[in-house]
């Protein structure tokens, strides 16, 4: 497939979920999110994203608070199509709203939306999103089935679940899979969707899903907040720019 973007500045969303799954632990304030984003923003963040889950077995409703009025950068509120997120969103009104599947008893959020099986049930979420000026994302599997449900949603950006190409242990499997994000990403720029990505991205594998030019954003969480166990957020976040940069400049020079 061709494609019509070439040289584009990568953006990466730092998703701030673990911090607030280690506060809850204990319970109490710390460590505090929101001081995590601020420090993701001065070690080179474009954004913050966040999952307001339904259980709130991390983010809670005050982060979400704290958030839009305390920090300066653009919010990817990580949603459930349900009615209780939607409100949620349309009172904060986020840069960004990703809409992903969510099941009580997943660890993560495990596999993509299912856009084409779901059309029905979508589209209001993606029009009243839209409608007040947010951007709405979905967050699929690298199928071509889900980007055509996506266009036909009208929603603008996809985030491409790049879960299953970090799983793999082998060549085969990891060529498998970083061909379908690929095609996938390609696909998009035809169709005229903003591609994002995102889910078990790492140093030691960031730097294939970064060179593919279409991609725009990628959103990472957790192991940026376990590195920055070993040295620091601000140092794993521009770690991660690092990773991120070298691999699109080599890819567009
Ligand atoms: N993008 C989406 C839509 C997600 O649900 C998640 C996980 O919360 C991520 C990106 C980040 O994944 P990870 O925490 O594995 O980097």
């Amino acid at each position: 497939m061709t494609t019509s973007v070439t040289k584009t500045q990568l953006r990466l969303g730092v998703n701030i979920d673990h911090v607030a799954t280690i506060r809850n632990a204990r319970g109490g304030r710390h460590p505090d999110p929101v001081r995590a984003a601020r420090a993701a923003a001065i070690a080179g963040a474009d954004g913050i994203t966040a999952h307001l889950r339904e259980d709130r077995r991390h983010i809670s409703d005050i982060d979400i608070d704290r958030l839009s009025r305390e920090i300066d950068l653009p919010l990817n509120l990580e949603m459930a199509a349900t009615p209780e997120m939607l409100e949620i969103a349309l009172r904060h009104k986020p840069h960004a709203a990703c809409i992903v599947p969510e099941k009580r008893e997943e660890l993560t959020t495990e596999g993509g939306l299912d856009a084409a099986g779901q059309t029905e049930h979508l589209r209001p979420f993606v029009e009243a999103l839209t409608d007040a000026g947010i951007r709405a994302s979905l967050f699929i599997d690298p199928d071509p089935i889900q980007l055509e449900a996506s266009i036909s949603l009208g929603a603008p950006v996809i985030e491409l679940h790049t879960g299953s190409y970090a799983e793999q242990s082998n060549e085969a499997g990891l060529f498998r899979e970083l061909t379908r994000i690929v095609n996938a990403a390609a696909m998009a720029d035809e169709l005229g969707l903003e591609c994002h990505a995102g889910h078990g991205l790492r140093f030691d594998n960031v730097g294939a899903i970064a060179a593919i030019p279409t991609i725009r954003e990628l959103n990472i969480g957790h192991f940026l907040v376990g590195e920055a166990i070993f040295g620091g957020l601000d140092s794993a976040i521009s770690r991660m720019r690092a990773h991120m940069d070298e691999a699109r400049a080599r890819k567009s020079a």
